[in-house]
């Protein structure tokens, strides 16, 4: 990676223009996002994933805005020069359009990031508009979209039939209408996120929705193979962290008990002539 300054939306537009795919990975934490901008992935979003990946639970409704924050803003420390996402969470933008551009305000005042994702078309247009229009960029997400899977009947492929694919079309649109710089399909067939795209300018990026998308969004532990519930078919797995860190933390145990650990060159020492003062001087308390 030559060029290390700040990723910018022009930018975005840029590589799309070049016909230049970009890349997307979740992060929630500073190491992962420094080793992110070391590989030059070009955008990280701090996802209401982190529930499952990082909290350990079974969806991603429960986690909060602070806990948010607190993901967010470890992340734009590792990665300054990322485009950085911070995901709104369930409830931090359903109230009011005011409640919404406070919670999304706080991801840009107290987290450095660039920008705010939340779900849903048509119906959330006039909060998208709302948070534009406080200066805050805004990133849509249509499709399967998680913090409403129970009225989706579940985690499955949307757009299948020629009505819900038409209504995925004109919650794409109302995003655009709303001023949002970009919108995320998720689990969208290819067929279907190619009209998407054809009936919209803003950038389109998928999670699950196929190569004719401006980008590709993956979640970080699919990737490193740290999440173990599942593994949904869109994901390709590059490494095996929880067999690396399964055995590391195994070998660990047993050099603690068999006491191979310590060895000498982890213990901190001291200099014969200042050890036997120490002794000395620790005598005298016995
Ligand atoms: O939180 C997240 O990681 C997401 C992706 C599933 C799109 O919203």
């Amino acid at each position: 990676m030559a060029d290390r300054r700040k990723m910018t939306i022009p930018d975005l537009y840029t590589m799309r223009a070049k016909g230049e795919k970009i890349s997307w990975l979740t992060a929630y934490d500073f190491p992962s996002a420094q080793l992110m901008e070391g590989a030059g992935i070009e955008m990280i979003l701090v996802g209401d994933s982190a529930a499952m990946t990082m909290h350990g639970h079974p969806d991603t409704m429960p986690i909060t805005m602070d806990e948010m924050v607190s993901h967010a803003r470890a992340v734009s420390r590792g990665a300054p020069n990322v485009f950085l996402i911070g995901d709104m969470p369930f409830m931090s933008y359903h109230k009011s359009p005011e409640d919404a551009v406070g919670n999304a305000g706080r991801f840009m005042k107290e987290c450095r990031m660039d920008a705010i994702k939340l779900e849903g078309g048509v119906r959330i247009a006039p909060t998208v508009r709302a948070i534009v229009n406080a200066g805050i960029p805004v990133m849509g997400h249509i499709g399967l979209t998680p913090q409403s899977s129970a009225m989706l009947g579940g985690y499955k492929v949307q757009g299948k039939d020629v009505e819900s694919a038409k209504a995925m079309i004109e919650d794409a649109r109302a995003l655009e209408e709303a001023g949002a710089f970009g919108i995320l399909l998720e689990c969208v067939p290819t067929a279907v996120s190619k009209h998407i795209r054809e009936s919209v300018d803003v950038l389109v990026f998928s999670i699950g929705a196929g190569p004719v998308c401006d980008g590709q969004l993956l979640i970080m532990h699919d990737v490193v193979g740290l999440f173990q519930a599942f593994q949904p078919k869109f994901c390709k797995q590059y490494c095996n962290l929880v067999e690396i860190m399964g055995t590391a933390f195994a070998e660990y145990r047993k050099d603690v008990k068999d006491g191979t650990f310590p060895a000498k060159e982890n213990e901190f020492t001291i200099k014969k002539s200042e050890l036997a003062k120490l002794e000395e001087g620790l005598a005298e308390l016995k």
